[in-house]
């Protein structure tokens, strides 16, 4: 049976900062931060943005498209989360309109959550061939102002439709997992900022693409040559490139140069949102459906992986078609309208987002119209309206 991704819809807020102008700002060579860690520009969320209101967000730019009523399952994955016991999953649920019977909850593993989504809603739709099921990913990146990952900050979502009959990838049978109990990445629960030690944990990503890929191709029987592309998680488009270069190691030249062409394709709108943790790899991945050369029934291969540390590799295959279920032009409008911020204008946007919300001050948004909003508390429930 057939069972693979129906959707893809991405949401970053309307507010952007230029890593040219970070970089003046901390006193670095803006090709430290463009080329050495391969970020252009950063999304950055104000207070009226978070993960909830970005997966909200995210999901709308395909609900219309799809049968609400199939809808059995929803997965919210992320490790931004507004509450410690409620879901994420229930509030997206009652802003879509969703029926009661869909089966929603939120899941964790930092930056692995919504392939963990995505790997029990391809189960799920196995089971039951006639439902679908909705997996969100949406996080706000934080690492603290000039800190060494200050440059791969970002904020947004992506929200997958998983079902039986795939219009844009067929997910294929069987991965490779690979994990281990480590401490490269992580964040308290006393801390809004991440704990890092960023070189470790590019060791350990490439660790385990190295164990994850090669398991892979084994038990499937594939080689390097097989792939149309491989896509990768990107915190930033730099940690992928290296495991792009491990990829394509001791392959023909054409392998080489269509791996790391559709590399290429697949880190532009990365580079230009930043780091939204749990979403990277699926951002990655329309990346490179909306600016790749992919075509129906090519194999493409996804390196997912989570700090703590869990990886995965798997893979999908083109649908025929897929093209007319993105929206390439709507994609690049969420880019192109943001509003530049000065440096000291993040600064505050990030200070006041290290806060935790007041009881009854209200927040308005600066969001386009249909756009959903964190509009305060009330009696310490989090409000959530559409603009
Ligand atoms: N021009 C071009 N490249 C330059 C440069 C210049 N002027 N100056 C430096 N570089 C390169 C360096 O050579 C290095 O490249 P390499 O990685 O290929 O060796 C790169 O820029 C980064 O420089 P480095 O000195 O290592 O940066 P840093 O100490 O500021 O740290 C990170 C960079 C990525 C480790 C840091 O931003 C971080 O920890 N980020 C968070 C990572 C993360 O999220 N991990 C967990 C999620 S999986």
């Amino acid at each position: 049976m057939k069972v693979g991704i129906d959707q893809i819809g991405y949401f970053t807020p309307n507010k952007y900062v230029d890593m040219v102008d970070l970089a003046h700002a901390r006193n670095q060579d803006p090709n430290k931060f463009l080329i050495g860690i391969g970020q252009k520009k950063m999304s950055v969320a104000d207070p009226t943005q978070d993960a909830v209101s970005m997966g909200i967000n995210a999901t709308l730019r395909y609900i219309d498209k799809i049968d609400k009523s199939k809808v059995g399952l929803l997965i919210f994955g992320t490790e931004s989360s507004v509450d410690q016991s409620k879901s994420g999953s229930l509030f997206v649920k009652s802003a879509l309109g969703l029926n009661p019977t869909v089966r929603a909850f939120e899941v964790k593993e930092a930056c692995f959550g919504l392939t963990a989504g995505l790997m029990i809603a391809q189960d799920f739709v196995r089971l039951h061939p006639d439902q679908t099921a909705i997996v969100i990913g949406s996080d706000i990146a934080r690492y603290g102002i000039n800190t060494a990952g200050e440059v791969t900050q970002g904020a947004g979502s992506v929200s997958l439709l998983i079902s039986s009959h795939p219009r844009i990838l067929e997910l294929n049978e069987g991965h490779s997992a690979y994990s281990e109990d480590i401490n490269d990445f992580w964040r308290p629960n006393y801390s809004k900022t991440a704990k890092v030690d960023g070189k470790y944990s590019t060791q350990v990503y490439l660790d385990f693409f190295k164990h994850t890929f090669s398991a892979y191709k084994e038990r499937k029987n594939l080689e390097t040559k097989d792939f149309a592309a491989i896509v990768y998680h990107l915190p930033f488009t730099k940690m992928g490139l290296k495991a792009n270069r491990l990829a394509v190691e001791g392959t023909d030249e054409e392998t080489n140069a269509r791996l790391m062409d559709s590399f290429t394709a697949a880190k532009e709108l990365n580079a230009n949102v930043g780091n939204i943790y749990t979403g990277s790899l699926y951002l990655s991945l329309l990346s490179l459906l909306e600016n790749g050369k992919l075509k129906a029934g090519d194999l493409v291969g996804l390196f997912s992986y989570g700090s703590g540390a869990m990886a995965e590799f798997y893979s999908a295959n083109v649908v025929e078609g897929y093209e007319k279920q993105l929206d390439k032009v709507g994609d690049k409008a969420l880019l192109d309208n943001r509003s530049k911020l000065s440096v000291a204008e993040y600064e505050e946007i990030f200070s006041a987002g290290l806060e935790d919300p007041e009881n009854d001050v209200e927040l308005t948004s600066d969001e386009e119209k249909g756009r959903y909003y964190f509009a305060g508390i009330h009696n310490d429930i989090r409000q959530y309206q559409v603009k």
